[in-house]
């Protein structure tokens, strides 16, 4: 019986412990399998739905960044929204650089416009409440060849809030990328929504109402069009002050390739190309190098000669211009600035008989002796006078005493101008004696000479019409300075003969 009993109690014990087992093993199962599938619910799922309690790794609330400086962006052009319409109700300016840029702000400029006068109340023309529509512009983003900006739109007294429209140009080969369409992928929207309502449980928002989906929705849409590509990854303005930030990572997956390729050159935090520089005012040289000039005499064929005449205008120079036009002989004056503003008559008048009016200073420094800022300034001011008195703004340099410094050289060729020396020096100044200067001028003077002489100098004068007859005895042609090249100089060349 025991036996039996052993038996039945081992068989009645054996009934018993196998369901026991199966159903602990049934219960660790379940117990598992719930932990499972709390676990892997999936995130988008549970985002979507408002559940989720933590927002994605790579993803936090930031506060919205501070707004860049207009100012900021050097070589910018803007158009002011007056321009366009007819209301001083519509204010504000709207960029236009790089050109690709343009077409994308016209349009929003448009179309806030436009909603402004269907949207308000009395906005339309004539409108006299105190609607009003303010655009504005702030730059969000400069890396690489990217410019963003956040083309900004604020109606008072109603709405009263600003709406934000960024949009990104590539400043080298003239892309332009607006918000959200061009930036996100068509699957971005509604995982935006979910982070929003991710974002809603978070401590940062406490307090205020959870959005529901639709809400959400439209949240996204308003802070994706509102999307700023920076160093530190993709913001997305929230209401408020808060945005949510999407770093590189997981930002990746919500753009197109041209948000990426912004979003790189961002994070890399490469230098910004720049705006392009306007090209210069016009009545300036065309060209980068390079200074053109009137050909009056072909010196390939002519035997040419120039006579130069420095620190004037003086005393003697009406009566030098007197000569110079009796035997109709053009010459080259290097003028001082001090001197031209004693007698701008003078350059007027050189300029309308022909000559060539160059610039000698405006104080006769020697320049190799001068800090560079000084330089300019002696270049700068004597061709400003000269300008002043009537004649071309000179582009023809030459220093006093011929005196170069490596320093002198870089600020001609940085203002643009050419050097002109000479090659025969009539030492006038020196022995200021009528037959001395002839003989100078005539033994000295080659074909392509350039002919130093001083117009301030009575004897100099007295010396010139001999010198033209002279020259022209001997098979010369007298010519401005610029002839002897061609009509073609260099800016920062030095010239000392045409040869
Ligand atoms: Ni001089």
């Amino acid at each position: 019986m025991a036996t039996t009993r052993e038996s039945g109690a081992h068989r009645h014990r054996s009934g018993a412990v196998l369901p026991m087992i199966l159903t602990t093993v049934l219960v660790l199962l379940l117990a598992a399998a719930v932990v499972f599938l709390g676990s892997q619910e999936p995130l988008a799922r549970a985002l979507a739905a408002g559940r989720a309690k933590e927002l994605p790794a790579g993803v936090t609330i930031t506060a919205v960044p501070t707004p860049g400086d207009p100012d900021d962006v050097a070589n910018m052009e803007t158009n002011p929204v007056g321009a366009a319409g007819d209301l001083e109700a519509r204010t504000g300016e709207y960029p236009v650089k790089p050109d690709s840029l343009l077409p994308v702000a016209e349009e929003w400029v448009a179309g806030r416009i436009a909603a402004f006068s269907s949207g308000v109340p009395g906005a339309g023309a004539g409108a006299d409440d105190a609607a009003h529509l303010e655009l504005g512009w702030s730059p969000i983003l400069r890396a690489g060849p990217y410019l963003g900006v956040d083309l900004t739109s604020t109606v008072t007294p109603e709405p009263g809030e600003t709406t934000h429209q960024s949009v990104y140009a590539d400043v080298t080969s003239g892309g332009a990328w607006s918000a959200p369409g061009d930036l996100f992928t068509g699957t971005a929207a509604e995982r935006v929504a979910a982070l929003v309502r991710t974002a809603a449980n978070q401590p940062e928002f406490a307090g205020r109402p959870h959005p529901s989906a639709a809400e959400a929705r439209a949240l996204a849409r308003v802070a994706m069009a509102a999307a700023q590509l920076r160093p530190e990854g993709l913001v997305l303005p929230l209401d408020g002050d808060r945005a949510l930030l999407l770093e590189a990572e997981p930002a990746a997956d919500y753009l197109t390739e041209a948000g990426n390729s912004i979003l790189a050159a961002a994070v890399a935090g490469t230098g910004f190309a720049g705006i392009p520089a306007p090209p210069p005012p016009p009545g300036r040289p065309a060209g980068p190098d390079r200074l053109t000039f009137p050909v009056r005499v072909d010196c390939s064929s002519a035997s040419c000669v120039a006579l130069t005449f420095d620190d004037g205008p003086g005393p003697h120079t009406g009566r030098l211009l007197d000569i110079l036009a009796e035997h109709d002989a053009p010459a080259t004056f290097f003028l001082l600035g001090e001197q031209t503003r004693k007698r701008p008559e003078l350059v007027r008048r050189m300029a309308e008989e022909g000559h060539v009016v160059g610039n000698h200073t405006w104080g006769h420094p020697d320049l190799a002796t001068l800090e560079p800022r000084e330089i300019d300034r002696q270049i700068a001011t004597a061709a400003d006078e000269i300008a002043t008195a009537g004649a071309p703004r000179p582009v023809l340099l030459r220093p006093p005493y011929g005196s170069l410094s490596d320093s002198a050289r870089d600020r001609i060729a940085a203002a643009g101008d050419a050097t002109v020396l000479w090659d025969v020096d009539t030492l006038d100044w020196k022995t200021r004696d009528t037959k001395k200067t002839v003989a100078a001028a005539l033994t000295d003077a080659r074909r392509g000479s350039i002919i130093l002489m001083h117009d301030i100098h009575e004897p100099t004068v007295d010396a010139v019409a001999d010198i033209i007859t002279g020259l022209r005895e001997e098979g010369y042609t007298l010519v401005g300075v610029p002839d002897l090249f061609g009509g073609t100089m260099n800016k920062g060349g030095i010239y000392r003969d045409g040869r």
